[in-house]
């Protein structure tokens, strides 16, 4: 594929979650995908831009935030644009907005805090520029909105950089329920406390911004469950209403060496611990709960999450139906899913999450169509994570539609004033 009828990527934000996305990027590239081409790099501080660009050059890669969670994405092996294509390389910079007017790119790739998502990407797609956004999509729901709504009027492609949507074992999941399997959903349950890496009172990720309410918008209620809210909207359908309470328990967070000496620290100032009740349109109940907190050591459900339905269940990618038969998911998928099915989610048998899903954008903007995983999927996210928040902000149940209109904002309000949303 010629540089010039490549989609050309800039991607604005280069540091932890970029060697996951370079990977997915090379996955594709490897089943035969490469019209695209990353010709700029743009982050606060050069060195961070620098630090991808070239094998060989730049300073040297910083070690994984995790050792423990070896499948977490930020574990991904430091790869740069160079091992991607070295016809063309990216020109760095260290404005979005300096990269918007002078770098030639047809789309951009928002990797930086959630603060700027929103601010990146209105720019973005006012300077024409389709958009893929990491996850949480945005640092309120009304930021949301904006995004979408600037997108919608100039038609053009924006996604949200949702992981779990493009994972294996959610779309068999998802096949395993339209199968009817276990009949209609009644309950959802999933849930854990505390991570190896991160808890009971470590900065997540070795990223302070993440305990700033300003700057990420929420604690694990809106990092990690906006994930798990996606996986329960696509398998069970939209939340109607949540009930939730959210405590911050950790009021100072750190980063200590080997020897445990303290390095870093930041007051936290936002939850650590939720636990939230739902409701869903289908009149499915469910429960959903989480945290970084928790002393002596983390908690996971032993069944990871599981789905509840009138004629069995669905646990660890297992159908268990009334009787006590088991269905091994995997199998089922492999031996009885529509081939075009197959090829839709896994396009020439691609795996990997980040893959899939920057190929689902290439795709869109290619296609015109819009991406599994749209903005407008990820505001849906949000509002879920957000509603958790307004809910325990407010002490009584949220309707999500009340969130995502934007009439409930007891938590947001802070964050909208001060960005002037
Ligand atoms: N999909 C997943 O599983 C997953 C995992 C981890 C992180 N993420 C998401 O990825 C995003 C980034 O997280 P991270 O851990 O890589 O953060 P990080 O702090 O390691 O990196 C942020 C990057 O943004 C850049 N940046 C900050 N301010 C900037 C500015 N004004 N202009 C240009 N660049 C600027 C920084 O220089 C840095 O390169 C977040 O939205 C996070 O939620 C997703």
């Amino acid at each position: 594929m010629s540089v010039s009828s490549a989609i050309k990527l800039g991607v604005v934000g280069c540091a932890r979650i970029l060697p996951a996305h370079l990977r997915g990027l090379k996955a594709i590239q490897g089943a035969g995908f490469s019209n695209f081409r990353i010709t700029a790099l743009c982050a606060r501080q050069i060195r961070d831009a620098q630090m991808f660009r070239k094998r060989g050059e730049g300073p040297p890669p910083r070690p994984p935030v995790t050792t423990v969670m070896v499948n977490d994405p930020l574990h991904a092996p430091h790869m740069y644009v160079s091992d991607l294509h070295d016809d063309v390389l990216p020109e760095l910079y260290t404005d979005w907005r300096a990269m918007l007017r002078s770098a030639d790119i047809d789309a951009a790739l928002i990797l930086t805090p959630v603060h700027l998502h929103h601010q990146v990407a209105i720019d973005c797609l006012k300077s024409g520029r389709h958009v893929l956004v990491e996850k949480p999509f945005a640092i309120t729901v009304r930021a949301g909105r904006r995004m979408v709504e600037e997108a919608d009027d100039r038609g053009l492609i924006l996604g949200v950089a949702e992981s779990i949507r493009y994972a294996e074992s959610t779309r068999i999941d998802r096949w395993l329920v339209d199968s009817g399997l276990i009949g209609d959903i009644q309950i959802w349950i999933s849930g854990g406390m505390g991570a190896p890496d991160w808890s009971p009172d470590v900065i997540v990720a070795k990223t302070p911004w993440r305990h700033r309410k300003l700057m990420a918008g929420g604690g694990p209620a809106v990092d990690g469950a906006v994930h798990t809210f996606d996986l329960i909207r696509y398998l069970c359908g939209e939340v109607s209403e949540i009930s939730a309470l959210a405590a911050q328990l950790e009021a100072v967070r750190f980063i200590r060496d080997e020897e445990g000496k303290v390095v870093e620290r930041v007051d936290n100032e936002v939850e650590d611990v939720f636990f939230a009740n739902l409701r869903f349109e289908s009149g499915a109940v469910g429960t959903l709960f989480g945290g970084v907190a928790g002393h002596g050591e983390p908690t996971g459900l032993r069944d990871g999450s599981v789905v509840y339905g009138t004629k069995g269940c669905l646990k660890c990618g297992d159908v268990i139906r009334d009787g006590g038969e088991r269905l091994d998911g995997r199998d089922l998928f492999r031996a009885d899913a529509d081939a075009v099915l197959k090829e839709q989610w896994f396009p020439r048998g691609i795996k990997d999450v980040f893959g899939l899903e920057l190929l689902d954008f290439l795709r869109s903007i290619d296609r015109e169509e819009p991406m599994d995983a749209s903005g407008e999927e990820g505001l849906r996210d949000l509002a879920c994570s957000m509603g958790v928040l307004e809910s325990s902000a407010l002490s009584r149940p949220v309707g999500v539609a009340e969130v995502l209109e934007g009439r409930v904002d007891a938590y947001q309000a802070e964050i909208n004033d001060h960005y002037g949303l």
